[in-house]
């Protein structure tokens, strides 16, 4: 689609830098340039845009959306300002903008941003989820991995991961990378990016899969600070359709404040035919004051033999809460998975582990087209 560019900015130098830019890019024109919001919205029509850059850092910025909405009915419009601030770019997108730009822009900068509110239609970012475990060793990060793949390969749309437990992330090692940028640089200098030069802190692992690897180090674990991971997670969601993030074991302020702001936490833990139902109820209690808890968190066992409706059920009853799905004991699957540098279910697409990561996939992605999740 070509788009026809009306771009409003009340710098004089700055218009006819990002008109030059805009004018540079391929699959953009520019229409009309304005330095005055009325002139903009008295005159601007005649030219037809179908994409509205609006400065909104100018007296009256965020009320001027609405109006150019009303004029630019045909219009997408995007907001620009002069830094990314987290908060203004959610609430442009609430009075409906599709996106937040940091000015002056590239070209690849422009390319991007119309890319990522096409690619995400009119819905305000990724649907995040987060993988919580009440003690460690609950095969959360084998589980998210593998979703991360079939969620991909099933909307062809990108997803991010969010490697966050803070000591001892391994989904490096799990991808089997050797990353350039880690969470700890990009929680640096999340304040000076945008959603597009934040995007090469990720590695990509596979079409449609990127990642941000953890702390290299244990004692890295000082240099983050929960407010600008919280910024990292909002900016990351404006990138993906689906943003995993693995949490360390237990309740910390980091599981905490990312379990708080993600739409929905999975509790998961291994069955070793020890105290996991326990574990379990215990940390259900600290979940349970959440309005819609049922909604938003969701029980899953790995490591369950036999892997059938029944085992589910009983577990279910024993908890005396819904669990979701439940994962097989592959473990020769998983280890051989390790040891390869792959995913099980890429391995394997046949086993009962595969299937298992595929109808969680399946719920998820039908949950968001509003059918109810199978709780059989
Ligand atoms: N479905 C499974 N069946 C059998 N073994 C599994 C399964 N999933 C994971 N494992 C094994 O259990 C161990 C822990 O898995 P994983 O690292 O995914 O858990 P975790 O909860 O992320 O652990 P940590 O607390 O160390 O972060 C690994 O050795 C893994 O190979
Ligand atoms: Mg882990």
């Amino acid at each position: 689609m070509d788009y026809r560019v009306l771009l409003v900015e009340s710098d004089r130098l700055l218009l006819e830098r990002m008109a030059q830019v805009v004018n540079d890019t391929p699959g953009f024109t520019l229409v009309a340039k304005f330095q005055s919001v009325s002139d903009a919205l008295g005159q601007g029509t005649v030219f037809q845009p179908n994409l509205v850059l609006l400065d909104i850092e100018q007296p009256g910025g965020m009320g001027l959306i609405a109006e150019f909405r009303k004029i630019y009915s045909e219009a997408a419009i995007l907001c620009m300002g002069e830094k990314w601030q987290a908060e203004r770019a959610s609430q442009s997108i609430k009075s409906g903008a599709k996106g937040y730009i940091i000015k002056p822009f590239t070209g690849m900068e422009l390319q991007e941003a119309v890319e990522t509110f096409s690619r995400l239609g009119s819905d305000a970012g990724a649907e995040t989820l987060v993988f919580f475990s009440p003690k460690g060793k609950s095969g959360k990060t084998t589980l998210l991995a593998n979703l991360a793949m079939a969620l991909a390969r099933k909307v062809r749309e990108p997803v991010g991961i969010i490697d966050a437990d803070l000591q001892f992330g391994d989904m490096a090692v799990f991808f089997n990378l050797a990353p350039h940028t880690t969470i700890v640089e990009a929680v640096r200098d999340v304040k000076f990016l945008s959603p597009a030069s934040l995007s090469s802190y990720y590695m990509s692992v596979a079409p449609n899969v990127r990642v941000l690897c953890g702390t290299p180090t244990p004692n890295m674990v000082d240099r983050i600070a929960i407010d600008r991971l919280e910024q990292l997670v909002s900016m990351s969601r404006s990138m993906f359709r689906y943003l995993l993030i693995d949490v360390p074991a237990g309740f910390n302020p980091t599981s905490i404040a990312m379990a708080e702001n993600a739409n929905t936490t999975f509790l998961v833990s291994m069955i070793n035919g020890a105290y996991e139902i326990e574990h379990m109820k215990q940390a259900l209690t600290v979940f349970r004051d959440w309005e819609n808890v049922e909604e938003r968190a969701k029980v899953i066992f790995t490591r369950v033999e036999p892997c059938d409706a029944r085992s589910k059920m009983e577990l279910s009853q024993k908890l005396g809460y819904p669990v979701t799905e439940i994962i097989p004991n592959e473990y020769v699957i998983v280890s051989d998975a390790a040891d390869k540098g792959k995913m099980a279910t890429d391995i394997r697409p046949d086993s009962s582990l595969s299937r298992q990561v595929d109808r969680l996939a399946d719920n998820i992605i039908g949950r968001h087209h509003r059918i109810r999740w199978d709780r059989s």
